[in-house]
């Protein structure tokens, strides 16, 4: 073979791998697709885990439920769009985007939303809640967790962190590849929260340069059963 026919083989087989290459990207992602459909089809994600349906320590006493918005009870729903605004709108109003209450009104009740609600069993009010969706995020099948807000009388009690290790069994258990945040850099409670229970800067967060500066971070915890996934997105 001379030289000029070499090249054109060796540029015949990238041409091979690239498409190859190609080819297993677009099953891998068919996969996660498949995986994020399954488990938004599961009718009640926690009923498997009994032992998960409650908490009671440090004075709290909470059942624990999960459901679709559609399933969630009007009334709750519309404590869980209050409770948000009362935790998040000093916060919204500090940030770039501002606060848009018909914006989150709208984002919370998307049929892709899912509920985790801990009711106090005494009172048999909501003390607090988790909106999150199983969904697709830079080609990786993920749970994200859009909010986690208590009730101020029930922070300090170990069930925000109870709730995001039920999430993780959640997203786990679905084959999710992990779970994924947003918060806010000046929520300082928020960001120590999230790395107490072992949340790490995600790699689609944003980085600061000269010309741009975010002001929050994308957290994530990678579920250590899958195999990590590279991906060209
Ligand atoms: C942030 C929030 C969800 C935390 O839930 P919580 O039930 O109060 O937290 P927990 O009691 O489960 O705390 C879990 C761990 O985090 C630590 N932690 C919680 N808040 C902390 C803070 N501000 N600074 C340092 N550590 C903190 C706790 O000490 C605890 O540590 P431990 O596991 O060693 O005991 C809750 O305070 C809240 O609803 N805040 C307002 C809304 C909000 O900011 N949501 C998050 C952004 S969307």
């Amino acid at each position: 073979m001379d030289e000029r026919q070499l090249k054109k083989s060796r540029s015949k087989n990238k041409g091979k791998e690239r498409r190859a290459a190609q080819k297993a990207e677009r099953a891998r992602i068919a996969a996660a697709q498949l995986l994020v459909k399954q488990a938004n089809s599961i009718p009640e994600p926690l009923s498997k885990f009994p032992i998960f349906h409650k908490y009671e320590r440090n004075g709290l006493s909470c059942r624990l439920i999960c459901k679709r918005v559609k399933d969630v009870d009007p009334d709750m729903l519309e404590w869980a769009i209050d409770l948000c605004k009362r935790t998040m709108q000093p916060m919204y109003e500090k940030s770039t985007q501002g606060w848009h209450e018909n914006e989150k009104r709208e984002e919370m009740t998307e049929d892709a939303a899912w509920y985790l609600i801990a009711v106090d069993t005494v009172t048999e009010k909501p003390v607090a809640f988790s909106h999150f969706r199983f969904d697709m995020d830079y080609g990786h099948e993920v749970l994200y967790c859009y909010e986690l807000h208590l009730e101020v009388e029930c922070r300090n009690k170990g069930l925000g962190k109870f709730m995001m290790q039920v999430l993780e069994l959640m997203a786990f258990s679905n084959q999710m590849h992990k779970v994924v945040l947003t918060v806010f850099k000046h929520n300082p409670d928020g960001m120590a929260f999230f790395t107490k229970c072992r949340y790490e800067i995600d790699e689609t967060s944003p980085e600061d340069t000269y010309e741009e500066t975010f002001d929050y971070n994308i957290l994530s915890k990678l579920n250590k059963m899958k195999p990590t996934q590279k991906t060209s997105l």
